[in-house]
């Protein structure tokens, strides 16, 4: 498959442009009556989890900035699209604590932060739409500190249904219509393959269309790899610009 590169977002000009910015002023009330129904308390819930240090990726409009707890200590918003984080922007500028809230225009797949740095990550109906599922989490691995914790909300395939086979039939105008976001990825299979998934909830996006209906709610821990005959945290392994190979000898990291 061919996909856009995550920072293309930054340099968008003209109709793309203009794309983006319908996309972002028809986010909130697309998803009003979902939010009603049921969204807006699975997001307190979710982010009731928050602590110390928290990076959320994909923040789109700032949907979750009223729901997380004041014992945050700092709380990074990272968006690629600008008119999306320009929108963030705005929320935050009103909301009463604004200590400690920063934006960032940044995509998933190349975060602009050091590594072990956050004590959480969240995402919340992003991994449908980040250009690289794969890079995102490996770059999510990299930022979280050792026990810190990825919190998600997805709305993902399900296989094996009737749903799911129109899930795979029209992701692609699904694709189109949503500013990229795909109704048919496993993301609890991505998730599970770079982290210890610690949670995962089936859920329902009440009043939305059902192709994006079906959710998965959870939270994992980046996965500890078998390294020099010890236990290493993913994250390490890109903390630094090298690595040992098992005879020892420094190999570059891919970044
Ligand atoms: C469906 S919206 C979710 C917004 C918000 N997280 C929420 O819960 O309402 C998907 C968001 O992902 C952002 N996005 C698109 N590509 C991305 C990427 N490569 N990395 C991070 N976020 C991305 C979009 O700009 C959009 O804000």
């Amino acid at each position: 498959m061919t996909h856009e590169k995550a920072t293309d977002h930054l340099a968008r000009t003209g109709p793309a442009a203009l794309w983006e910015r319908l996309g972002a002023a028809l986010y909130d009330p697309f998803l009003a009556r979902g939010e009603r129904l049921g969204m807006s308390e699975r997001r307190a819930a979710l982010l009731s989890e928050a602590r110390g240090r928290v990076l959320e990726i994909g923040a789109g409009t700032g949907l979750n900035l009223a729901h997380y707890p004041a014992t945050v200590e700092e709380l990074m918003l990272s968006d690629p699209v600008i008119p999306m984080a320009e929108r963030s922007r705005a929320r935050v500028a009103e909301s009463e604590s604004r200590r400690g809230l920063h934006v960032v225009e940044a995509p998933a797949e190349e975060l602009p932060f050091s590594s072990a740095s956050f004590d959480t990550v969240v995402s919340t109906m992003v991994l449908c739409t980040v250009a690289d599922v794969e890079a995102a989490l490996s770059e999510i691995a990299r930022v979280l500190r050792p026990g810190g914790q990825l919190l998600f909300i997805e709305h993902v395939h399900v296989q094996g249904t009737r749903l799911g086979r129109w899930q795979l039939r029209m992701a692609g105008l699904w694709a189109i219509l949503a500013q990229g976001c795909r109704c048919d990825r496993d993301l609890v299979s991505a998730i599970s393959s770079q982290f210890d998934v610690r949670v995962a909830s089936p859920a329902e996006w009440t009043g939305m269309p059902a192709l994006v209906r079906p959710l998965v709610v959870g939270s994992a821990t980046p996965a500890r790899v078998a390294r020099h005959g010890s236990w290493a945290h993913h994250a390490a392994d890109r903390t630094d610009q090298e690595v040992a190979t098992p005879s020892g000898s420094p190999v570059e990291v891919r970044r």
